[in-house]
């Protein structure tokens, strides 16, 4: 089953004068049991009808996911969610008229029609309501919830682009709606509302202070700094690399004029011993030549647009290292470190 390969239907609704058809046709194969990428805000989708247990598996078989990991579940509406969860707390009324449609997912304590499968065997389920146009658009027409993780391989980079799904998944998904290049960049921000106070699961397109803002106190998971360190170039821990590109990636998280300083010296360093070195800084220098330099962007909202189609281009380039430039962990900086610290073999600082 697994390496059995299918025939992937590329569906465009760029410049498409049948929109609405086009989305039709999607929204026929997940009901019949199929499983399609889809854009969102975010990053693309790899959706299937959420009541469909088989179709879930064949998402996690697509991607090489393990069954343990759950998927986020993909509203058109608050009406939605009723049937899904237990209830809604108050604190999550208020931040799905606030933030949704948008990139958000929240926490619930499940109903029983959710499948074991979709939740991992979790009794809470996550729930999103996108607001890009195709994706709301497909979950509308289906008519049902979409569980949809990111539609790349296992623990490759989200793909921001059609492109990117089908150098991942062309050949072991039924179709792809190539809706062009997302907006946002980088995942949405998880917050579980079955605690107290509620815990930032990840960090995404939603920043925690405007969360904050809205509801107070919000704790924050371990994981969300991504992995801490204390000493100057730490041993790689490899487990927990996610995100990543196939090149290794040094981060060096230090102040611009001393990070863009060690970049071009480890650059060097590494690059006398022979490796394909690229260097990711906030903008491209003027008038430095021999190094392969690209620009991350000058703001958080562009580094998070460029950043995972950056690792995918280095990785067609074949560059055996990234060096790459943090930015500060404030608004959509948080989520940008914690990709960027879960992706790094090395972290610098
Ligand atoms: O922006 C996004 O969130 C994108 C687009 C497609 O919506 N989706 C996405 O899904 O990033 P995925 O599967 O790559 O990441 C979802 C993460 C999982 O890794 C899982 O850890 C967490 O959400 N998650 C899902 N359900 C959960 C639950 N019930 N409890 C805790 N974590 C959960
Ligand atoms: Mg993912």
């Amino acid at each position: 089953m697994d390496d059995q390969i299918i025939e992937t239907k590329y569906i465009s609704v760029e410049n498409s004068s049948n929109f609405e058809g086009k989305i039709r046709e999607a929204a026929k194969i997940l009901l019949a049991g199929g499983i399609v990428a889809f854009p969102t805000e975010t990053v693309y989708g790899l959706g299937a009808n959420m009541f469909d247990e088989n179709a879930v598996r064949k998402i996690f078989m697509a991607k090489n996911r393990p069954a343990d990991d759950p998927l986020i579940v993909h509203v058109s509406g608050v009406d939605m969610v009723r049937g899904i969860v237990e209830f809604i707390p108050a604190t999550g009324l208020r931040l799905m008229s606030r933030f949704w449609p948008g990139p958000l997912s929240l926490i619930f304590k499940k109903s029983a029609v959710v499948p074991d499968v979709v939740t991992a065997g979790l009794p809470t389920v996550a729930i999103r309501m996108p607001s890009h146009p195709v994706a709301l658009k497909l979950i509308e027409i289906a008519g049902v919830p979409i569980a949809a993780p990111s539609a790349n391989l296992f623990e490759k980079s989200s793909p921001t682009k059609a492109s990117h799904v089908m150098q991942d998944l062309s050949g072991r998904i039924d179709a792809i709606i190539d809706g062009g290049t997302t907006n946002i960049g980088i995942e949405s921000t998880i917050l579980d509302l079955t605690s107290k106070p509620p815990v930032l699961l990840r960090p995404g397109g939603i920043p925690l202070e405007a969360l904050e803002e809205e509801i107070g106190e919000i704790a924050l998971h371990p994981s969300v700094h991504g992995r801490k360190f204390n000493d100057t170039i730490i041993s790689p821990g490899m487990k927990s690399r996610h995100y990543a590109p196939n090149a290794m990636l040094i981060l060096i998280e230090k102040q611009k004029e001393d990070a863009i300083e060690k970049a071009f010296e480890l650059a060097s360093e590494f690059r006398a011993s022979g490796k394909k070195v690229a260097i990711l800084l906030p903008e491209k220098p003027a008038n430095v030549k021999g190094f392969i330099i690209r620009a991350l962007g000058s703001d958080d909202k562009q580094i998070a647009r460029n950043l995972f189609d950056l690792f995918r281009q280095m990785d067609e380039e074949k560059v055996d290292l990234i060096i790459a430039c943090g930015t500060r962990e404030h608004g959509l900086g948080l989520a940008i470190m914690n990709r960027l610290r879960k992706a790094a073999w090395k972290i610098v600082k």
